[in-house]
């Protein structure tokens, strides 16, 4: 059955840990694994990307195989051809299929039905693969993830959803501060057989109590601009600094799943200094996005 990556919570618990122990041995051995060897994997973008679209198709160059970089602005699909005929004629020539969209139900209708994997590499509501990332980053910081504390300040958006979702299934405890209106919704649906827990706050110093890790993310995501002045007015004041860093676990560091705006979310100390793991977290999107490669394309 052809297996797809939409939300993080098609992972059982034990795979989600088995991928990220493989994606760390893929870090130290990264032309290990040909499991690509012959084959084509599709990368959609409908919104930009650096770290996205470097790191899959270097990692899939790594795995033996070719990505195909597409923009929607080239295809068909932005003259009206259907997502259906689309995911048909693509599941004739490629192995996988990442996609960035503007719409989750674009990312949804196309697993519907491709037969080959689906992984979603951006949606206003999810970011999985940066998830995996994170849960790489954390775990060779720290070791074992459960129970580990870990704080999100700012906007409840895409990549706190994803962290929530992912990070509770590993067994972290996260705790998100945002402002009235930024909320993850207190009713997210957390993935069965997640060890971790999710907990709203309103004060940023509240969420980084005990916390060993402060991520944040920016107040403006791609296709909120309309409302940016307004975002940043209410989010001012959600920033991971020094004096937020003080106040969580001693030896806390930030994380960022990039692009910052340092002065905004973050400050330029702590973005540019020693107590972060931002840079090893952009770098390790290859390793854990591999790892998920082998496990879709080898699924029987
Ligand atoms: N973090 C992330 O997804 O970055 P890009 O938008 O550059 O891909
Ligand atoms: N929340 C951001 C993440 C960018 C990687 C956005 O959706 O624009």
């Amino acid at each position: 059955m052809t297996r797809h990556f939409l939300t993080g919570a098609e992972l059982t618990a034990a795979e989600l840990d088995a991928l990220l122990v493989r994606a760390l041995e893929l870090k130290r051995a990264p032309l290990s694994s040909r499991v690509l060897e012959g084959k084509s994997v599709g990368l959609i973008f409908q919104k930009p990307s650096t770290r996205t679209r470097v790191s899959f198709e270097v990692g899939i160059g790594e795995l033996g195989g070719h990505a195909v970089v597409l923009r929607s602005d080239e295809l068909q699909l932005s003259r009206g051809e259907a997502l259906r005929d689309t995911a048909l004629v693509l599941s004739r020539h490629l192995a996988a299929l990442g996609v960035r969209s503007d719409a989750d139900e674009t990312v949804q209708e196309l697993a519907e039905h491709s037969a080959i994997p689906v992984i979603n590499m951006l949606t206003p509501l999810h970011h999985p693969c940066q998830a995996l990332a994170d849960l790489l980053t954390l775990r060779e910081a720290c070791g074992s993830l459960a129970g580990l504390r870990v704080a999100f300040i700012g906007d409840g958006n895409n990549v706190a959803r994803s962290l929530a979702l992912l990070g509770t299934l590993a067994g972290i405890d996260l705790a998100v501060a945002s402002p009235p209106g930024y909320t993850l919704g207190a009713d997210l649906p957390l993935p069965a057989g997640g060890r971790g827990s999710l907990s709203l706050h309103a004060a940023p110093q509240e969420a980084v109590a005990g916390a060993r890790a402060v991520y944040t993310d920016v107040w403006v995501s791609m296709g909120d601009e309309s409302s940016a002045a307004k975002r940043r007015a209410a989010l001012d004041g959600y920033r991971v600094d020094d004096a937020l860093l003080d106040a969580a676990a001693p030896g806390a560091f930030a994380m960022h799943d990039l692009p910052a705006h340092p002065g905004e979310e973050i400050s330029a100390e702590v973005l540019y200094g020693t107590r972060q793991r931002i840079w090893e977290q952009a770098e390790n999107r290859r390793h854990a996005q591999k790892a998920l490669l082998e496990l879709l394309v080898s699924a029987p």
